[in-house]
Formats: structure tokens, C-alpha cells, sequence
């Protein structure tokens, strides 16, 4: 295992996964009933983007922060909601000067939209990782953290008890059949929790084996989002990248219809977003003054 998050916190992958995140938070929250939370794949819970991985790779300056340097007026909600996270996590590290030091990961994102009463498993296998997610929220009883497999966590936490649940699945793709067992667990949750709400992230490093995976996710209620940065997909470094939500909740497709196009157009020239089956009724989407 050499996959380690800190590397590509707060790149254009994260933009599309935790937007997108935050988003479906506030809309499972909004209703008066618990929910249940798992993260399987959870990285380390949140990192310093002037650390030495993060300086390593710049990869936050060409994602999210972008989106902070941009101008408020005519950002979609969705994106200001996701930003006001990003930005009040790194307030609590103290004054940065003006630019971006942390970045949250998603369990950070997902503890704090929970109530008091929502439950939240979060699974990491690498050990390093596993403890700084521990450490990350040591002390604070809403989050479990377990350093375990995410995929047989999943297989043993669902159906859980709320019978409501959002499920994060973001693997490194750092195997060879990471797709296989990505739509294996799935299918796996599927058959378990056939309501629950299933957010996937993936990479799109070739067109044909990404489009066969997002073509194994056969739910009838299904989004599918990709963000690509412009240049040839096939050279090895990721250049596009996709989110499948299984279940969506009401108006997220709207809600992402919106926020898309201007992230895109935020990160740069020639980035696109794509968004299976729109809304017919999409607001047309804010420019960027
Ligand atoms: C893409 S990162 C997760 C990022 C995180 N979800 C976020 O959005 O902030 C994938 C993580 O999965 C971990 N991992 C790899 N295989 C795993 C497994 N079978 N179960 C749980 N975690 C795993 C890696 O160590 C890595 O930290």
C-alpha cells in the first residue's frame, strides 16, 4: 500500500467527490430521521497543503484552491456551501495568510454535517493513515474509526439499523481489479441495502474500462459526474475522473447541475464537466465574472 492521500488533497478529484459530498449531506440531513455514514476508504482525515506531501505534487493550487481564490458573487450555493467547509476547517489551525494550509478530507466533511444521533464508521487500512484518522478525531465519540477494509466493512455494516444511509467508496486504485471489486461491492451493498445512497469515486485513466465500470452500476436511480482537466487521459496521470451517486436525494441533481459547469470553468481552460441526465429544469449555469 503506497497510495497516501496527502499527495493530492484538495485536487480537482476532491473538488468533484467532496463537493459533490457536502452536498448530499445536507440534503440526507435534511430530513428529521438518522443516518447512518460510512466512509470505506477514509484516508487520514485532513491535511496540511503546506506539508511536505501536499508541496510535493502543488496539486491543491491547480484544485481547491482555485475555487478560494475565486470571486463569491455568481458561485452556486452547492459550491459556496462546500468552500465555507473547506475554509471554516482551516480557520481552526489559526490565521493562514490569506491562502489555504488545510484541506478536509471527506470524514472531516461528513462529522461536521452529522446531528447528534447520526452514526459514522470510518475505515482506513493503512496504518499510518489509520492513526492519523485516529488521532483526527480522538476524543469525539460520534466517529468510529476502524483500521479495517473498507469492502468488508461494507459488507458487514449494511443494512444498518436507520435503514438510511449514505456509503463513500473511494479507493487508490492502486490494484490492477480495483474496478472489479469496486462494482462487486457494489452489487454487494445493493442486495443488502437496496435504499441506501452510494457515492463511488473513480479514475478515468481509460476511457473504455471506465465507461464498462460506470456500465456495471445497474440502479434505476443513478448520476454520474466527471470532471476533466483537458489533456489526453491515456498518459498514466490522472486527468479525469468520475463520481457515480446510486440513489441520489431529491434536487442533487440540480444542485450539481449548477455547481459543475462553474467548477469546471473555475479550475481552468479546456476543463470540462459532464453530468448524466441533467434536469430539465437546471438553472442555466452562473459565469464567472
Ligand atoms: C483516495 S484515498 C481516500 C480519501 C478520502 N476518502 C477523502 O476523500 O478524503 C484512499 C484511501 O484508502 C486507503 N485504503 C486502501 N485500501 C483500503 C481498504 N481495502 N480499505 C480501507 N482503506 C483502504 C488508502 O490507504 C487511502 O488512504
Amino acid at each position: 500500500m503506497n497510495y497516501r492521500h496527502g499527495y493530492h488533497a484538495g485536487n480537482f478529484a476532491d473538488v468533484l467527490k467532496h463537493s459533490a459530498l457536502c452536498e448530499l449531506l445536507r440534503l440526507l440531513l435534511a430530513k428529521d430521521k438518522k443516518l447512518f455514514v460510512l466512509d470505506t476508504h477514509a484516508g487520514a482525515g485532513g491535511y496540511d497543503l503546506a506539508g511536505k506531501l501536499a508541496e510535493r505534487t502543488g496539486e491543491a493550487e491547480a484544485g481547491i484552491a482555485r475555487l478560494a481564490a475565486a470571486p463569491r458573487t455568481g458561485m452556486p450555493e452547492a459550491v459556496a456551501r462546500y468552500l465555507a467547509q473547506v475554509e471554516a476547517y482551516d480557520r481552526k489551525f489559526g490565521p493562514s495568510g490569506g491562502s489555504l494550509r488545510r484541506y478536509p478530507g471527506s470524514p472531516r466533511l461528513i462529522r461536521a454535517a452529522l446531528r447528534p444521533g447520526d452514526r459514522f464508521i470510518a475505515c482506513e487500512l493503512h496504518p499510518e493513515d489509520a492513526l492519523a484518522l485516529k488521532r483526527e478525531f480522538a476524543g469525539d465519540r460520534a466517529v468510529e474509526v476502524r483500521q479495517a477494509d473498507g469492502y468488508k466493512a461494507l459488507k458487514a455494516m449494511l443494512p444498518p439499523p436507520e435503514r438510511r444511509g449514505l456509503v463513500l467508496i473511494d479507493p487508490p486504485f492502486e490494484v490492477t481489479d480495483e474496478f472489479e471489486r469496486l462494482s462487486r461491492a457494489v452489487r454487494q451493498g445493493l442486495r443488502r441495502f437496496a435504499t441506501g445512497c452510494y457515492a463511488i469515486w473513480y479514475p478515468i485513466k481509460d476511457e473504455a474500462a471506465a465507461a464498462a465500470f460506470v456500465g456495471t452500476l445497474e440502479a434505476p436511480k443513478r448520476l454520474v459526474m466527471e470532471l476533466r482537466l483537458g489533456g489526453d487521459v491515456g498518459t498514466g496521470k490522472l486527468a479525469a475522473c468520475g463520481l457515480a451517486v446510486i440513489n441520489p436525494p431529491w434536487r442533487f441533481d440540480e444542485a450539481m447541475a449548477e455547481a459543475l459547469p462553474w467548477i469546471a470553468r473555475c479550475l481552468g481552460p479546456g476543463v470540462r464537466a459532464t453530468i448524466s441526465a441533467p434536469p430539465a429544469n437546471a438553472p442555466a449555469p452562473a459565469s464567472l465574472p
